[in-house]
């Protein structure tokens, strides 16, 4: 069995909310733990860069995040952990695949579009207010993946189109200069739950609706009280489909606890003995956790050397593979350009070919490098006579044509037999 490089990043915009762990920092924790699977997961700080321009919010939430990935668990001596803005090679690379992207693939991306459709539908200008940071989001995010040549990408469905972009970036690339990427795959978690908010709509940044993993146990205890429920007395049964409370408790519970609060839903247990029943028990999954992530937020320093040493391990593969690439695209040195430029020269040379014809005379033709007749010559009675007009040719170039001129049919314009011929001279 191979080894599988998952690699996946996150926005450093903002502070961990329930919903990322249970959608995404839960099943990727567990993930990182299985064996063949070698893991990358970073600080997409650049990233956070497109929507965020306030630097102390930027910085706040890198420490947070790395601070929340490490108390739930995720190992850094068994994964590549690092933040994107220690890795120069991936705005290297960025520029490299922003070569081989179409800008009407760009147009494209579901977020750039949304920004044009939104400010059309204002009747403003399409483009207004669009950065060329939020254009580029997915070239950014191509090189991120392509740098480690990661197979398997998590993410949510809303970033599906960016992973075939980067497939596309990949197809690009190689198609230009030789199998360099591995055609990357999103991996969507069909089964993980979207939490649902405090308002009962889907737990997000973008909704204002949502509960800090971390937040200290009274806030979270007030939080929990305050999510929507109906107005049911207690006693009255309650409906455990659309209750926002259940579903946040069925994320944490295991099935028969889950059962036991349905039981209690249908028994009429007042609205707040249930959430003080979900409190407690997300309360007993986060508290372990939240006492060292408080402990990781005292000491700034020591986050920033485990990331520091992430990016060692990550530039380890990222430095010699950019190099790699300069090398393929033809940024490279030029004391041993000379080498590789006479080589190639050698391979890609305008030929003569001399041939016998069906009336028995002695003929020669000259072809480009890549084959393409660009002169015949008359028939003549000596193998020797054709020898000694090639010769000439090769010596004298377009001076050559010139004397030559009644043995020679041109099959392509001048200047283009000039340069083959010049090209042979040269050698
Ligand atoms: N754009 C992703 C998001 O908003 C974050 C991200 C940046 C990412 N680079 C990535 C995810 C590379 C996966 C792979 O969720």
């Amino acid at each position: 069995m191979t080894t599988t490089r998952v690699l996946t990043g996150i926005t450093t915009s903002g502070t961990p909310h329930l919903g990322n762990y249970v959608g995404a920092i839960r099943p990727t924790v567990r993930a990182s733990r299985l064996p063949q699977v070698q893991s990358f997961y970073f600080l997409a700080d650049y990233h956070a860069l497109i929507k965020v321009g306030d630097p102390a919010r930027v910085q706040r939430s890198t420490l947070e995040i790395a601070a929340t990935w490490l108390a739930c668990g995720l190992d850094p001596e068994q994964v590549t952990f690092y933040r994107q803005s220690d890795v120069p090679e991936i705005p290297e690379l960025t520029w490299f695949l922003t070569c081989v992207t179409g800008k009407g693939v760009l147009n494209r991306a579901h977020a750039y579009k949304a920004s044009v459709d939104k400010n059309t539908a204002a009747g403003e200008e399409p483009d207004a207010g669009v950065t060329a940071g939020l254009f580029m989001y997915p070239v950014l995010m191509g090189a991120d993946i392509l740098l480690f040549n990661a197979h398997q990408v998590p993410v949510g469905r809303d970033q599906i189109q960016h992973i075939e972009m980067a497939r596309d970036m990949a197809a690009s690339f190689n198609h230009l200069y030789g199998e360099h990427f591995t055609a990357p795959q999103a991996v969507v978690e069909e089964h993980v739950a979207t939490l649902p908010g405090l308002d009962g709509r889907k737990m997000s940044k973008s909704y204002d609706n949502t509960i800090p993993l971390f937040a200290p146990q009274a806030q979270l205890r007030k939080l929990i009280m305050g999510i929507v429920t109906d107005s049911k007395a207690p006693g009255e049964p309650k409906n455990t489909e659309g209750s926002a409370l259940f579903q946040l408790y069925q994320a944490f519970a295991s099935a028969e606890e889950t059962a036991a609060l349905a039981q209690a839903y249908a028994q009429g247990v007042a609205w707040g003995d249930a959430k003080q029943r979900v409190f407690e028990r997300l309360d007993q999954e986060i508290a372990p956790m939240r006492e060292v992530y408080e402990r990781l937020m005292q000491d700034p320093a020591r986050i920033e050397d485990t990331l520091k040493r992430g990016a060692e391990k990550a530039r380890a593969i990222a430095t010699p593979f950019m190099g790699q690439l300069r090398q393929a695209v033809g940024l490279r040195s030029l004391s041993n350009g000379a080498t590789v430029a006479a080589k190639h020269t050698k391979t890609a040379l305008p030929s003569f070919k001399q041939f016998r014809g069906a009336d028995g005379k002695f003929y020669f033709k000259l072809v480009d490098a890549q084959g393409v007749l660009l002169l015949e010559s008359t028939g003549f009675e000596q193998p020797k006579d054709a020898a000694l007009a090639i010769g000439s040719l090769q010596q004298l170039g377009t001076a050559g044509l010139v004397a030559l001129k009644a043995q020679l049919l041109p099959k392509a314009d001048a200047p283009t037999i000039g340069a083959a011929l010049a090209a042979l001279a040269k050698r």
